[in-house]
């Protein structure tokens, strides 16, 4: 039986454009950027006299309000001007945003600009800065609700253009993706099970008309995908592997392979995890909602091009039906996997869902996402996603994306002389992988090599380790704590830009 999600909240503040406003009789708060060491853009005498007194405002993020007869304005921080970019740009009006979201019914925002990072630019980041700061998990379950006045923020600009209304429009569809990711992400397991997210991905294929691929344990098991079924196996809840397609030029032959880690909860399995912090690992699906919303935001945007969003949904559990350390299982490429240990469960899901992307859906170039290791914080930190690949430009061409949507990622290497570090004794794969000088070492690098076994043809490949940055422990001035939906604004870029 597949349970029908029947409602989704989806957050989001109005944001309209205004053309040639009145800056003095503003009802709502008015957001002025402060570049550091420069003039403002817009000023009066309490203005002036505030960084007379306060040279050294303007840092990113900081703010202070100042009450005028006239106007109630906001200064916020967007630090040097020769930084200024689009990240700048995006937490310039979360920051603002999050600041008035109880104070105020509305804000009106002078987008900032420099001569690198032109009005349209400004324009997206700031949409999606306001929109996702106003999204609060807390909402769905908090039996008090925090009382939040803001609805809706004008981007004040001096004449009209279609290109700002486009910039608008895209930045609207983006955020919401991204917003419903996190909503999706932030849900806890035993509501968000794999028949959940199932759910979600119907309703969204029928509402955009994509195509649905379902295959369930039963045709798991007919196919042959012997390392997905060995993390299903071990719990109750029934699991599954989905694709979502989508075709938006028959003429281009490209068929983009997105592929997502969706284990809805990661207790380690036989090889249990330790209780601390292990409530975090219903984040474990992050890879596949992230993934969802990218062909969500493709299919809206109606993008030339063609996509298959596929999407492995488990529970990884103990149990006496679980896989058990040393366990041998073939997978759906052929290839034998020895389980060592049940915890590196994401590579063992990933590389069925990569083979079913290639060898039934014939995507020709693929992209999976995954909080497939913590090794990954431990060497990137919270910021950073790392990227595995197996063709330099592809690497490059996604890096480049990020940069210009703000979001970061880091090379790491993949030269052969880590090939020998992932192979068995007795099996073709061991799912952790050799030691070198002790246990951990290079353990993201021996994820993504256990998955890159599996691409055929060498076709242009990339693994995006998200575990440091899928999430936020804590809140911070432009968005609030928990999913972060990393990697759809770059991916739609990516995918766009080909
Ligand atoms: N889901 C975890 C990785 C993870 C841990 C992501 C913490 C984010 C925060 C993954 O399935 C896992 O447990 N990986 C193991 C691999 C190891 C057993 C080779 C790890 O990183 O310890
Ligand atoms: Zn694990
Ligand atoms: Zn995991």
């Amino acid at each position: 039986m597949t349970f029908e999600a029947g409602y989704l909240i989806m957050v989001t503040m109005k944001v309209q454009l205004q053309i040639n406003p009145n800056l003095t009789s503003k009802t709502g708060f008015l957001v002025l950027p402060i570049f550091e060491q420069e003039k403002p853009i817009f000023e009066n005498d309490t203005i002036i006299q505030f960084l007379k007194e306060n040279p050294d405002f303007g840092k990113p993020h900081e703010t202070e309000s100042l009450y005028c007869t006239d106007t109630k304005i906001l200064l916020v921080g967007v630090g040097k001007k020769e930084k200024f970019n689009f990240e700048t740009a995006q937490n310039f009006a979360g920051t603002a945003a999050k600041t008035l979201a109880s104070k105020t019914k509305d804000l009106s925002l002078i987008p900032p600009t420099t001569g690198s990072f032109p009005l349209n630019q400004s324009i997206e980041a700031m949409v999606l800065g306001l929109e996702l700061a106003s999204h609060d998990p807390g909402l769905l379950y908090k039996s008090e609700k925090k009382p939040k006045k803001l609805d809706t923020a004008f981007i004040l600009l001096d004449k009209n253009d279609s290109e700002y209304q486009e910039s608008l429009k895209k930045s609207v569809v983006l955020a919401e993706s991204i917003n419903l990711a996190r909503q999706l992400s932030d849900m806890p397991s035993n509501e968000m099970t794999p028949s959940y997210f199932l759910g979600v991905a119907r309703k969204i294929a029928r509402e955009n008309k994509l195509k649905i691929t379902v295959i369930d344990e039963k045709k798991a098991k007919l196919l042959g995908m012997g390392a997905f079924l060995a993390i299903a196996k071990g719990s109750d809840e029934p699991s599954y592997i989905v694709a979502l397609e989508y075709t938006g030029s028959l003429r281009n032959k490209e068929k983009w392979g997105l592929v997502g880690k969706g284990i809805t909860f990661d207790s380690g399995g036989i090889s249990l995890k330790p209780d601390k912090g292990m409530n975090e690992m219903k984040y474990d699906m992050c890879g596949a909602a992230n993934m969802l919303a990218t062909i969500l935001a493709v299919s809206k945007l109606k993008l030339k091009n063609n996509v298959v969003a596929v999407m492995a949904l488990t529970e990884n559990l103990p149990s006496g039906k679980a896989s058990k350390p040393g366990d041998i299982v073939r997978s759906y490429s052929g290839k034998t996997v020895e389980i060592v240990s049940t915890d590196a469960e994401g590579r063992l899901v990933l590389m069925d869902a990569l083979t079913f992307a290639q060898k039934d859906l014939k995507a020709t170039k693929l992209i999976d996402m995954a909080t497939l290791t913590g090794a990954m914080i431990v060497a990137l930190g919270d910021f950073y996603s790392g990227v595995f690949g197996n063709n330099e430009e592809f690497s490059q061409q996604l890096i480049e994306a990020g940069k210009s949507t703000g979001e970061k990622f880091w090379e790491m290497p993949m030269d052969e002389i880590f090939d020998e570090m992932v192979k068995s004794d007795i099996a073709d794969l061991d799912n952790i992988g050799k030691p070198g000088s002790m246990s951990g070492a290079a353990s993201s690098i021996k994820g993504a090599k256990f998955l890159e076994s599996v691409i055929e043809n060498n076709r242009p490949w990339v693994h995006l380790d998200i575990a440091g940055p899928a999430w936020n422990n804590k809140p911070t001035s432009f968005a609030s704590a928990g999913a972060t939906g990393v990697g759809v604004k770059t991916l739609v870029e990516l995918v766009r830009s080909s």
